[in-house]
């Protein structure tokens, strides 16, 4: 399995920090944020890795992680989106990258207390489509909703005024090949955006959505307070730990 990490966008939430660097490239705690997500990937095992930057300061990330031998990694991709189009709009930029194989995608700033090693494995021994993560949270207005009718998903709503349930669905979405067809086939959302959420109704309309649950703590770090909370979590627990 290939991974993808999604740190395109243009960070405007967090303006006026991310007018000078990229988001992605913030500190949280003792580290730049794009070192969690590379550290979620390596620890499930995955080390063929494509980053999906954009912005003003994309170089800065090569300067920062080169070709990832620090990490421990024999080599690293990178691709660039222009504008900020929609996480599903960065992740068609990879059909190449993905060669067909079956991809652990992970958004840039999403961090996880413990590993995703046993979701991955789950992944790897399902056959093909789409398999997502889910988190109870209690702000789900902010996030990808999903909707159940008893255990089974029936739909997910993206930023739900009224969430039909206390989940979220987190930034780190497993898919086999498909998923490029589906992207093609989207429309910008009211928002201007190629959303994941689309691309998962998609999997989940052809009965080829498997869900998981989060173990440990999750959280974005796309807004001032959830940049904050994130690293204190952090200093406490440190992130990505074995299960
Ligand atoms: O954090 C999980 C949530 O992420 C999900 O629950 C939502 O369903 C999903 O839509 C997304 O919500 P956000 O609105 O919080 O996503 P945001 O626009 O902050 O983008 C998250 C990351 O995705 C960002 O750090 C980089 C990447 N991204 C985003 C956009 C809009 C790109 O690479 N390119 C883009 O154009």
């Amino acid at each position: 399995m290939k991974g993808i990490i999604l740190a395109g966008g243009l960070g405007t939430r967090l303006d006026p920090l991310t007018r000078i660097t990229n988001k992605h490239l913030l500190p949280i705690y003792n580290k730049p944020m794009i070192h969690y997500p590379l550290e979620s990937l390596i620890g499930a095992g995955i080390t063929d890795i494509q980053i999906v930057t954009g912005g003003k300061n994309a170089g800065h990330f090569l300067e920062l992680l080169g070709n990832g031998h620090e990490l421990g990694l024999p080599h690293l991709n990178y691709t660039y989106q222009q504008g900020n189009g929609g996480i599903a709009e960065a992740l068609g930029l990879c059909e190449h990258f993905a060669a067909g194989e079956k991809i652990c995608v992970i958004l840039g700033d999403n961090i996880l207390e413990k590993s995703i090693a046993r979701q991955a494995q789950a992944f790897e021994k399902q056959e093909d489509g789409g398999r997502i993560l889910l988190k109870k949270v209690p702000d789900p207005e902010r996030f990808g909703v999903p909707v159940f009718n008893g255990d089974r998903l029936t739909a997910i709503e993206e930023k739900p005024k009224q969430p039909q349930s206390d989940y979220a669905v987190i930034g780190v979405y497993f898919y086999d090949n498909t998923v490029f067809d589906f992207i093609r086939g989207l429309s910008p959302s009211a928002r201007g955006e190629l959303e994941i959420s689309d691309v998962n109704n998609l999997y989940l309309n052809a009965g080829k959505l498997e869900y998981d649950y989060v173990d440990g703590w999750w959280s974005d770090a796309g807004t001032f307070n959830s940049l904050q909370h994130v690293g204190e979590l952090v200093r406490k627990t440190g992130a990505n730990n074995p299960l």
